[in-house]
């Protein structure tokens, strides 16, 4: 059975992603979604009226759940046609200086888990399979105030091209989704909203159209998809300017 495994699926952009995903990719039949918070993921399923859900409320943090994710994938071996690995956090703080356990949360969440997952999907994706990552403009250019989510968007960036090109002769595609800030939980709880000046300059990005793109992008194996003509020329700007300078303007 032809299936969608989305992480992140209970709030934001995931949630998104999985409603949009039902019309973009009608050939899914099954959808299996992750998050922590399982009443918020019911809330996911109610949107995706017809299709067989199985909901995993597991924290992406903890290797336990590598495992019961690799045991469902054993017994019910489905094709997966769709990975979006969209679970992602990121806070606002000086390294050094913010709790420890918040960095090594983002590496955990947007690293460890991301490379995880792609890995137990792999061997059930077959020719024409899509895999969605999400990264950030925070890849485009190191991001001081946000250094170790900044680091952590490149990571994605770096293996998600990487493992387009490892995949090509498979025929599966992988797409990072380079959005600028959309006004979803993870601004609260990045402690984000009013702390930074420059953040609050952005133009912000809507969830719905970011998954829209995001997802027409995956259908037609793009290996990026960046929002918003201004995030755009950013990532021109990133790659044409010395580093060095880029970095004194991207301070959050
Ligand atoms: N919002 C922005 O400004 C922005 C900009 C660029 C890129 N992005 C990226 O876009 C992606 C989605 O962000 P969003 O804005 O939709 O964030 P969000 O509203 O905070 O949603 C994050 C999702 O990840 C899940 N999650 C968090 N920790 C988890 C864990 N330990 N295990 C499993 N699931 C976990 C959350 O569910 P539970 O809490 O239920 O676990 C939630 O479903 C992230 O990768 C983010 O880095 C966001």
């Amino acid at each position: 059975m032809k299936t969608a495994i989305i992480t992140g699926a209970s709030a934001g952009l995931g949630q998104e992603l999985a409603r949009q995903s039902a019309q973009l990719f009608p050939e899914v039949e099954e959808y299996w979604l992750i998050a922590r918070r399982e009443d918020k993921l019911q809330e996911t399923a109610a949107l995706l009226p017809g299709k067989r859900i199985r909901l995993l409320p597991l924290d992406l943090c903890e290797p336990d759940s590598f495992s019961r994710l690799k045991q469902c994938l054993a017994e019910e071996k489905p094709e997966v046609a769709l990975l979006i690995n969209n679970a992602g956090c990121g806070f606002l703080n000086l390294v050094g200086e913010g709790p420890l356990a918040e960095s090594t949360r983002v590496i955990d969440l947007n690293l460890r888990a991301l490379t995880a997952v792609s890995h137990l999907c792999l061997p059930y994706m077959q020719r024409g399979g899509r895999i969605v990552n999400l990264s950030s403009i925070a890849s485009f250019c190191p991001t001081p105030r946000m250094t170790v989510y900044s680091a952590s968007k490149f990571y994605v960036s770096a293996f998600s091209r990487g493992l387009h090109e490892e995949l090509r002769p498979r025929g599966i595609t992988v797409t990072a989704v380079c959005s600028g800030p959309m006004d979803t939980e993870f601004i609260a709880l990045g402690r984000i909203k009013g702390q930074s000046p420059m953040f609050d300059l952005l133009p912000f990005c809507e969830p719905k159209q970011v998954a829209k793109g995001a997802l027409l992008a995956a259908r037609r194996g793009r290996p990026v998809y960046t929002p918003k003509f201004f995030y755009k020329l950013y990532r021109l700007l990133a790659k044409l300017l010395p580093q060095a300078l880029m970095v004194k303007f991207a301070r959050t």
